[in-house]
């Protein structure tokens, strides 16, 4: 069980490009990282309106004199000080994390960075060989994989409890977008926008979030070929998706499927997965993220709950609430921080030991969301074909 230790030599000087006042997932960040002391919030560059970012950085205890107006201000001035920031989170939308990488990285810092990582394979491909080279990490925040249970469904899989692998059923959805684009905010319109957005819509927004889950439950699995259908219901959209099927076979032969939409009308956002064996199924929602279904042919229907005995090591001790109370998504985000935080205090101390065995959503994972996506939009493009997996 995490119970706030700090767990790395001292905190980390961290900073901030995008998440101001108006930025969707800043507060996350900011939970996720201060949560454990980890982390000890030094400098921003919050908003691209540089009055209210700095504004906002203030009122957030920062000194005015280190709220810039922008990344590269950040940096200089930064890299400038004895006590200068060691880590910057961007939260950006998704066109600038390149740009914004590369700088960091050329400028000694290490970066933890938002999903969808960036527009290419190539470009993460360049930016992993700069991060090696600078001995630097990147992180990448799918912050939904911090969960206790995803770890538990993945040690039953490792485990063998549930037999061989045969169905993947993945769903992330929600009806925000059901309505045409008129009026709608910023954070909408990038989304929906290629130049801003990258290739995808839905599928890197969301369905990035739910193949990472996949990879840590089933590291043993890999995708062969999959066929991806797209649409854009608002035509405004495309050539981007608010809704898209994937179809994908797996190196063992199992089956997999996953429905991202941003259109399904009423539904208030549900990320779901359902990992079928021969054995025995489990399934998991982030409705309900203290349970887990485990479901045995022949037997009663269990539902396992978060933080009891019965549960395998690698879900209980990433619990922080204990069984009693709930554990959400701010629980989530600190595991991911935290596990950061560790990846960057041995790079720093060059513990290369400890980072292999450590995991951590790094450069290798935002990589194959990036992938995932590049052979998605390969086979919408081709007509919905079928591809194998590049
Ligand atoms: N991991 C998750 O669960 C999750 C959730 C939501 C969003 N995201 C990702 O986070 C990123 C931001 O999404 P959002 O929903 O917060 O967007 P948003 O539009 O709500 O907010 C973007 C913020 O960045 C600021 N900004 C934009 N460009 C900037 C720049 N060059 N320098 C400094 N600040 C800048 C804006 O002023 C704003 O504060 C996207 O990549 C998105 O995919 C991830």
């Amino acid at each position: 069980m995490l119970n706030g230790e700090k767990l790395i030599s001292r905190p980390l000087r961290w900073g901030m490009v995008g998440g101001g006042r108006t930025g969707q997932v800043g507060y996350k960040h900011r939970t996720g990282a201060l949560r454990d002391g980890t982390y000890q919030l030094v400098c921003g560059a919050f908003d691209l309106d540089a009055a209210r970012g700095r504004d906002f950085g203030v009122s957030l205890g920062l000194e005015a004199g280190r709220c810039y107006a922008d990344y590269k201000e950040l940096i200089a001035k930064e890299t400038a000080r004895e006590d200068g920031v060691e880590a910057v989170t961007i939260a950006t939308p998704n066109f600038s994390h390149y740009e914004i990488t590369k700088a960091c990285l050329d400028a000694g810092l290490h970066v933890i960075c938002e999903k969808p990582l960036f527009f290419t394979v190539a470009e993460c491909e360049e930016i992993e060989k700069l991060a090696e080279k600078e001995g630097l990490i990147v992180g990448v925040t799918y912050g939904y994989t911090g969960h206790p249970l995803v770890h538990q469904m993945a040690a039953m899989v490792a485990k063998g409890t549930l037999g061989e692998i045969r169905i993947v059923d993945l769903q992330y959805t929600h009806g925000f977008n059901a309505s045409d684009d008129a009026g709608a905010p910023e954070a909408v319109k990038w989304r929906t926008n290629p130049l801003t957005a990258g290739p995808t819509f839905v599928l890197g927004d969301i369905g990035t979030h739910l193949y990472y889950l996949s990879e840590i439950v089933l590291p043993h699995l890999k995708v062969e070929k999959l066929l991806c259908d797209r649409k854009a219901f608002i035509p405004s959209r495309a050539p981007l998706e608010d809704h898209a099927t994937v179809l994908m076979h797996y190196d063992n032969g199992a089956r997999g499927r996953l429905w991202v939409s941003s259109v399904n009308a009423g539904n208030m956002g549900s990320q779901r997965c359902r990992f079928v064996g021969s054995k025995a199924s489990v399934e998991w929602s982030d409705s309900h993220p203290d349970q887990l279904l485990y479901d045995v042919q022949g037997e009663p229907n269990r539902i396992l709950h978060h933080g009891m005995p019965y549960l395998e090591e690698e879900g209980l001790a990433i619990d922080r609430m204990g069984a009693l109370h709930t554990e959400g998504l701010g629980d989530s985000w600190s595991n991911i921080y935290l596990w950061i935080a560790q990846a960057i205090d041995a790079k720093k101390r060059g513990d290369e030991a400890f980072l292999k065995g450590h995991h951590y959503p790094g450069i290798k994972a935002g990589t194959e969301g990036v992938r995932w996506l590049e052979n998605c939009v390969r086979s919408a493009d081709a007509g919905s074909a079928w591809v194998e997996f590049k």
